[in-house]
């Protein structure tokens, strides 16, 4: 082991199953050994790590597409980080890489899990976000999912969120006729109009989502990409032409529930409009990934794409930029950076 590696090194774990709102005592930082990284593995000094609304599901001890956190055990998520010790062929110390060992310091992480990204091209954090797992959401449930089209007019909720924000701007790139977005404050609804080009946007604080949904899209709409579900899911059925399709990508409004949650009472207008709701897991789309990195990057690089991140800095900071997800206070991709 290099002289200049710490002993230990801090980790969240969750030691409580949140009931509701995820309270702090839910969740403890705690140190644990470094040591040097075993055959096939690499040692990775975190530099940032990926704070995302699907971790809430992982809190819960149910049965999902992704296994549930262990108690008393550290927490994973997308991390990208330097390599300081590798004992894996094709990678040494210095190598910058995306893996699935995020909420520590120091991860040892399987040489296979472990991706190779360029700082060169991008900023490290980018690889979370615009060219990451959430900029493919947006990718593939716009296109792919929602089979967009041009001249289709689209409607995402949490719009100024990572996924929400690249929905939006893709479909004005590819010709949408009218692109809507809600989000939590008036500052976001400016952005969303003023910087990332959107037609119209409304807070949907201010007033019922149906009735701001119908004046923001008068002549309806035939994608609506949910991010939030309940009142949103029902106002687009509601704001639906006929053939329209929405992606079903996050229920963000749900996850805190406690109860089970009311389905949209309009449901029945699905028939009659012939619509198409799917849901989508990103990880179905890995085929997209390819295409996906080569258009974003050539639109990150003539200026027409644009994003933001929510930079919280510090690993004792974690759970504090979690919670900030669930409560809306992040502009884009929520980052947790160790320095
Ligand atoms: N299916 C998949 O494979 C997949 C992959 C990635 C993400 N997702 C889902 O996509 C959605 C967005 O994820 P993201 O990573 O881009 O997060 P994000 O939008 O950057 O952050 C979450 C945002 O949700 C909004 N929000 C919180 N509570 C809300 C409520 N009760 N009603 C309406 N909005 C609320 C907040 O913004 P406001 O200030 O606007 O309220 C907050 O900033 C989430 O539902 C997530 O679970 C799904």
């Amino acid at each position: 082991m290099s002289a200049n590696l710490p002993d230990s090194s801090r980790e969240w774990h969750l030691v409580a199953r949140p009931h509701g709102w995820p309270k702090a005592e839910d969740f403890a930082l705690r140190e644990a050994p470094v040591t040097a990284p075993a055959e096939g593995r690499v040692l990775v000094r975190n530099l940032h790590f990926s704070v995302d609304p699907y971790m809430r599901g992982r809190m819960n001890d149910v049965k999902s597409y992704t296994p549930p956190f262990e108690l008393d055990q550290p927490m994973d998520g997308g991390a990208v980080g330097e390599v300081v010790a590798s004992n894996a062929e094709g990678f040494e110390a210095g190598d910058h890489v995306l893996h699935g060992l995020g909420w520590r310091e120091y991860a040892s992480v399987p040489a296979k899990h472990a991706v190779k990204v360029d700082a060169s091209l991008a900023p490290l954090s980018a690889y979370l976000g615009v060219l990451g797992m959430t900029g493919l959401t947006a990718y593939a449930g716009l296109f792919d999912v929602a089979s967009f089209k041009e001249g289709d007019a689209v409607f995402v909720s949490g719009a100024a969120g990572a996924v929400g924000s690249q929905v939006g701007q893709m479909a004005k790139l590819k010709g949408a006729s009218r692109v809507i977005g809600s989000a939590g404050s008036d500052e976001k609804v400016e952005l969303l109009v003023e910087e990332y080009g959107f037609d119209a946007a409304f807070n949907y604080k201010n007033g019922p989502v149906a009735e701001q949904l119908r004046k923001a899209a008068p002549d309806g709409i035939d994608v609506y990409f949910d991010n939030v579900g309940g009142e949103h899911l029902e106002a687009a059925i509601s704001s639906f032409n006929v053939h329209g399709r929405a992606t079903i990508c996050g229920m963000i409004s749900q996850y805190n529930e406690t109860d089970p949650t009311p389905a949209p009472r309009n449901l029945a207008l699905v028939i009659g409009k012939r619509l198409r709701l799917q849901g989508m897991l990103v990880a179905d789309h890995s085929d997209l990934k390819e295409q996906f990195v080569q258009e974003v990057a050539g639109w990150l690089n003539s200026g027409e794409l644009k994003y933001r991140e929510t930079v919280v800095e510090g690993i004792e900071n974690g759970f504090e930029a979690f919670l900030g997800l669930l409560r809306g206070e992040n502009t884009g991709k929520m980052i947790v950076s160790l320095g």
